[in-house]
Order: structure tokens, then C-alpha cells, then sequence
């Protein structure tokens, strides 16, 4: 405090500059900040996505806190993208008894059923299965259900999907409200884009498999091409996110190429999520991605930044702070 006065009273021109630099900043999205909530905490919602509801945003991801016996998806909503309210942990879970130990529950993805006014959220739930001594050998995805966005989500049930093996888990409505999750299947070598049921509640056919191991699976619909993004297996380690298109969902998908110069890493960080921003001038596509911190997941930093995509081509560019007006859709 009195570092600022005495900054005020000998330094008027360096005390404004001060002002107008922390005003600007909070008007921005910053990648790989830490991002304050509004109780001033960094914001906890790792490998996340969002959906809009009622003219707010909703960002779903994962927890890392104290409660290391309880696993948590946390919900923060929002009306500019910049600046997000906490709504606290909206589905709180133990060990499922099916789970010997190492217990997970990662990339947690929301989906908004216009028919049937219900929330589901899609996890995915993994440790050392029973029977086996492999971590990450349970690989099955696991189901909840609210009313509300901001929760309380009541636990379903857990199930591999298409009986298949499910790791990383990614989400896409289509134009015409059709649901699809996108999950890695390690001893299918490959990734699948699965339709959901009518009310969501379950994975029902597979729209496409997509030959390539992957992880982070994302997909966005614009101008009349589908685009996949993905990350390859390397743990918490990034690696040369790449992309991919077709004309249907089903395919055929295109070769995958890289989004950034593959010496960076996608700038240090792994996909989770492609929010398409639809505005009266331009539609912005965003890339969503975590910068993990694997010795202290709950400092993970998130890399957004609006795509270059167009044409069959997509590009992340080098991250700096940005802002987007949300009514063009125009972001600089
Ligand atoms: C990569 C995945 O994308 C993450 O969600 C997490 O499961 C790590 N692997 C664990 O190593």
C-alpha cells in the first residue's frame, strides 16, 4: 500500500501507466497466466470444455486441491470469457468400488440436451482396475445428470463405450443438435467419434474410427468442413498437436498435419477443446488447451487462442494476450 502512495505522489506518469497496463490486462485473455477466479484463486478446470446457457458461458474441468480421497468437477460461469464466477464442485466422487486404487477422474465434458432440459456430463473415470496391476487399466467413461448447469450432478453409472477401452474423452454437438464423444481406445490404435443416444445418456454408434492414437480429441464444424484436433500419447508431456478433415463426420479424414511449428510443442501445450464463436461479422474458432504441470497439476496453466482456420487449413499462432468482441465474433 504504501509502495503505491509513495509510486502515486513521486511518479504520477509511471502510477498512470501502472492503472491503464492492470486495466488492459484484466480486458484480456492471457495464455499461460494464472487465470484468478472471482475469489482471486486460479481457476481449477483442467482438460475442461464449455457450452453456453442462457446467454452465459459454463467452463467444466478438472479439480486439483487438498481432497486428495475425492475427485471433483468444478463449474465456472461467465459472460465475456475473461472473467469467470466460481460455482463450486458441481459432482464431488470416491473411489468407485470398481477401482482397486490410483483412482481418476479426468476430462470431464458437459453436454446441454435441448429436448430434454438436462445436463450430462461425460468423465473419464480410470486406476488400477480390479483384476489387473495397471494403472489407467479401468478405461471406461463415466455418466451424471442435472437439471441445473451449475449442478448438483447425480452419478449414473460407469461403462467402456461401444465396449471398447476409453482414455482422453472430447465432446462435439453438430449443427442439427446430434451429440458425439470423441475417445482414445489404446488396443484399437486409434480414436473414435461416437454418436451419442437421443437424451445423451449413452454412446450409441460409431460415426467414425479414426486410425491414428490420439488423445485430447476435439472437434469444430466450420464453413462446412469438420475439423479434428488431437494431441499424440505422451503423458503430461506436450508434443505437435495435429489436425485433420473431412466433409462428414463419418469421413474419409484427410492426413493429420501439424497445427504449430512442431519444434514448439503447440507452445508447451495439449488440446481439450474447440469453442466456435459465432458473431455478426466473423465466427472465431478457439483453441482450448492445458499446459500441464505434472508435479503440481493444480498450477497447470490454459493456452486459448483463436485459431487461423479456413479452407481445409488450421493454424494456432503464437500465443499472446488477446481479447474477442463476442458480438462480432472479431478478436485481436
Ligand atoms: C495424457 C492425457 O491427455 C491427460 O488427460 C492425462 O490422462 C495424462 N495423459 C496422464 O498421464
Amino acid at each position: 500500500m504504501t509502495l503505491i502512495i509513495n509510486t502515486m505522489n513521486k511518479f504520477p506518469l509511471l502510477f498512470l501507466l501502472l492503472v491503464i497496463t492492470t486495466i488492459a490486462q484484466s480486458q484480456t485473455i492471457r495464455p499461460g497466466a494464472i487465470w484468478p477466479d472471482n475469489n482471486s484463486n486460479h481457476i481449477q478446470a483442467h482438460g475442461g470444455a464449455i457450452i453456453q446457457y442462457h446467454h452465459q458461458y459454463y467452463w467444466y474441468g478438472e479439480t486439483y486441491d487438498a481432497d486428495t480421497v475425492h475427485k471433483s468437477v468444478n463449474c465456472y460461469n461467465s459472460k465475456d470469457l475473461i472473467h469467470w464466477t466460481y460455482k463450486g464442485k458441481v459432482l464431488t466422487m470416491s473411489m468407485p468400488d470398481t477401482v482397486l486404487t490410483q483412482f481418476k477422474l479426468e476430462r470431464p465434458k458437459v453436454f446441454y440436451n435441448v429436448r430434454t432440459r438436462k445436463f450430462v456430463l461425460y468423465m473419464h473415470l480410470d486406476g488400477v482396475a480390479h483384476g489387473s496391476d495397471r494403472d489407467y487399466s479401468f478405461a471406461s467413461v463415466g455418466v451424471a445428470l442435472s437439471n441445473k448447469p451449475a449442478g448438483p450432478f447425480k452419478f449414473i453409472r460407469a461403462f467402456r463405450p461401444l465396449g471398447d477401452e476409453s482414455r482422453d474423452i472430447g465432446q462435439f454437438i453438430d449443427d442439427d443438435g446430434t451429440a458425439y464423444l470423441i475417445f482414445e481406445d489404446r488396443p484399437s490404435g486409434g480414436f473414435h467419434i461416437a454418436r451419442l443416444s437421443a437424451d445423451y445418456l449413452d454412446v450409441q454408434k460409431e460415426a467414425a474410427f479414426i486410425k491414428q492414437p490420439m488423445e485430447g480429441g476435439a472437434i469444430v464444424h466450420y464453413h462446412g468442413l469438420y475439423y479434428v484436433i488431437g494431441s499424440h500419447l505422451t503423458g503430461w508431456s506436450p508434443n505437435p498437436n495435429q489436425y485433420a478433415t473431412a466433409r462428414s463426420i463419418s469421413g474419409p479424414w484427410s492426413i493429420f498435419k501439424d497445427i504449430a511449428p512442431p519444434q514448439t510443442n503447440t507452445y508447451n501445450s495439449q488440446s481439450s477443446f474447440l469453442l466456435k464463436i459465432a458473431g455478426s461479422k466473423s465466427t472465431t474458432v478457439i483453441f482450448m488447451a492445458d499446459q500441464w504441470k505434472p508435479d503440481s497439476l493444480w498450477d497447470s496453466r490454459y493456452l486459448w487462442m483463436p485459431l487461423r482456420i479456413g479452407d481445409g487449413q488450421l493454424a494456432l499462432p503464437a500465443p499472446k494476450p488477446w481479447a474477442i468482441n463476442l458480438k462480432t465474433g472479431v478478436w485481436k
